[in-house]
């Protein structure tokens, strides 16, 4: 049954008197929670930098309800971006498009280009409704970690310090939007998302996957992103047992995020079984890598992912998270990090 989350008339007031007086919003979408600002208030949008840590390099997206609002954001819209907004939005895909000249700096990163995105859970469609102008939000963690997908790991992250949470339980799709842009008559695929290249390439034909040489700022350009505090290394399936045993037998704790059940069971080892099906993995990733994060475990184990495109997003993510763990901890560079040979 499809939950259908509603925000009080009272929460909802207290939200939009938030966002209008330069306040932030952490509000459920169906992929992430944002950490949302008026997008036409340079104090409040830059509030969120501070609070997330955030370089000012990195530009936020720019969410709307309706379609029609887009001329104040952008000038043009391509046929192919045409198409896109049309399949695709409401729903868990950003466009990047050409700017209007009145588009703050602080929210594009001073590029030419700004991110636009449609979302679809209801709870943010009521909150843009009510508030009726752009809000700008990147997800609700702080810079470089985990992505929020429920109410409580936005307090987790950030405590009082944000004026209003609204809780719309779970998101239902876990990973950030697929983001693509439509800039100067190509189509190019900045960060996979529950979107696949197959379904975009479905709608406008031919799709190039990057960024091109000269778009200045890249999705998740930093190789390291979506990080758990704790190390964590990506596992072929079949070592994946002998790997924990041995790390768990020399007592370490060790935490395994697998596609299946461990063969036996063993001493110090937490395992989660989140499964073989893409959207539902996708769907508990975030969650499951907090839960193991605080589970004080020396290492977190995660089962690599199959290679099809139903996985590219979490696959990214993954590697993205190897690489972050890694980076912050030197402590265990004996053990390799990202990809085990
Ligand atoms: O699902 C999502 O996209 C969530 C929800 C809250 O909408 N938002 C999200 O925002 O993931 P954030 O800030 O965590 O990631 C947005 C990415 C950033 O890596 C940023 O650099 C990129 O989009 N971005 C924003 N504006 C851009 C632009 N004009 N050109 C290229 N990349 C851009
Ligand atoms: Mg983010």
């Amino acid at each position: 049954m499809v939950k259908v989350v509603r925000a009080s008339q009272a929460d909802l007031e207290a939200a939009v008197d938030a966002l209008r007086d330069g306040e932030l919003v952490a509000f459920p979408t169906e992929t992430v929670y944002g950490l949302g600002a008026n997008a036409s208030n340079p104090v409040a949008v830059r509030k969120v930098f501070e609070l997330k840590d955030r370089p000012a390099s990195h530009p936020v997206i720019v969410h709307i309800d309706q379609q029609k609002y887009l001329k104040r954001w952008v000038t043009e819209l391509t046929p192919e971006a045409e198409k896109l907004a049309d399949a695709f939005w409401p729903g868990p895909l950003t466009l990047v498009l050409p700017r209007a000249e009145s588009v703050l700096d602080v929210v594009t990163g001073g590029q030419d280009s700004v991110a636009i995105r449609i979302p679809s859970h209801p709870m943010a469609r009521q909150l843009l409704d009510a508030f009726g102008g752009g809000i700008a939000a990147p997800s609700a963690n702080r810079f470089g970690r985990l992505s929020a997908t429920r109410a409580e790991h936005v307090q987790d992250e950030f405590g009082d310090a944000v004026k209003v949470i609204l809780d719309g339980g779970e998101c239902q799709v876990g990973l950030e939007s697929t983001i693509v842009s439509c800039l100067d008559g190509s189509v190019r695929l900045l960060r996979p998302g529950s979107i696949t290249l197959g379904q975009l390439r479905a709608t406008v034909g031919e799709v190039l996957i990057g960024a091109d040489s000269t778009s200045p700022r890249v999705p998740g350009s930093s190789a390291a992103h979506y990080s758990p505090g704790t190390p964590l290394t990506i596992v072929p399936g079949g070592e994946l047992d002998a790997l924990a045993e041995s790390l768990s037998e020399g007592g370490q704790r060790i935490a395994v995020l697998a596609q299946r059940l461990p063969l036996k069971t063993y001493q110090y080892v937490t395992w989660v079984n989140a499964g073989k099906r893409a959207e539902a993995f996708g769907h508990d990733l975030y969650a499951n890598l907090r839960t193991l994060d605080k589970a004080g475990c020396a290492r977190i184990l995660v089962q690599e992912v199959p290679g099809d495109e139903r996985w590219d997003a979490i696959r990214d993510r993954l590697a993205r998270a190897a690489a972050g763990a890694a980076a912050d901890s030197g402590r265990y560079a004996a053990l390799g990090t990202g990809v085990l040979p």
